[in-house]
């Protein structure tokens, strides 16, 4: 497992430190591996969801998050297609978007809509198209995702050392339901 790399994500862990004030809601982190992310949202005080497809995965990502003491769910789950629990106030994306075969790209976004919330997405860039990991642009991301969401902030944020300069960081916001009227 190449990717994985016995520690969370460095852009979100620099995300959670810069926000102190986030309100303490749940979060969905698809595609979750051994739970690194998972354990690092549940230690800044969020309601950590982790799915991912392989049970192997799952059970390596529920045993240390026993063995340090934090409370997070797991759940056996393909993401682009499991119905969501509930509507996680938030959705943290990290190399499940390059993990998944391209052709697949409309579901992904599907089901990262399905929730109400924010799309904090720490996105690979790479060229590759013989992956996985499949690359993917600035331009694609956009294009997928600027339709439904508000982009709130983009930035390179620091990143395990083999992938220093590849990662950029989209902070989105989902836009009101088309249709619906905001009467506040
Ligand atoms: C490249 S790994 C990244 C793991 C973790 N996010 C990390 O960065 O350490 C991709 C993960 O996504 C999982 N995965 C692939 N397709 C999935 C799907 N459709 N639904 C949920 N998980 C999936 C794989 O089993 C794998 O654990």
């Amino acid at each position: 497992m190449p990717w994985e790399k016995g520690a969370p994500s460095p852009g979100l862990v620099d995300f959670l430190v810069a926000h102190p004030g986030l309100t303490h809601g749940t979060v969905c982190i698809p595609g979750c591996g051994t739970g690194h992310d998972v354990r690092t949202w549940a230690r800044a005080g969020f309601g950590a969801f982790g799915y991912d497809i392989a049970p192997s995965a799952i059970g390596l990502a529920a045993e240390a998050t026993r063995a340090a003491g934090l409370a997070a769910e797991f759940q056996v789950a393909d993401f682009l297609r499991a119905e969501p629990p509930f509507l996680f106030d938030w959705v943290f994306e990290h190399t499940l978007f390059c993990a998944i075969q391209p052709k697949e790209r409309d579901e992904y976004v599907r089901a990262v809509l399905k929730p109400q919330g924010q799309y904090l997405a720490v996105n690979y860039l790479i060229p590759d198209r013989d992956g996985p990991p499949f690359g993917t642009t600035r331009e694609e991301l956009w294009q997928r995702f600027s339709p439904h969401f508000e982009l709130s902030r983009e930035w390179v944020p620091r990143s395990y050392p083999n992938r220093t300069g590849l990662e950029l960081m989209l902070w989105w916001r989902k836009k009101p339901e088309a249709g619906l009227v905001d009467v506040a």
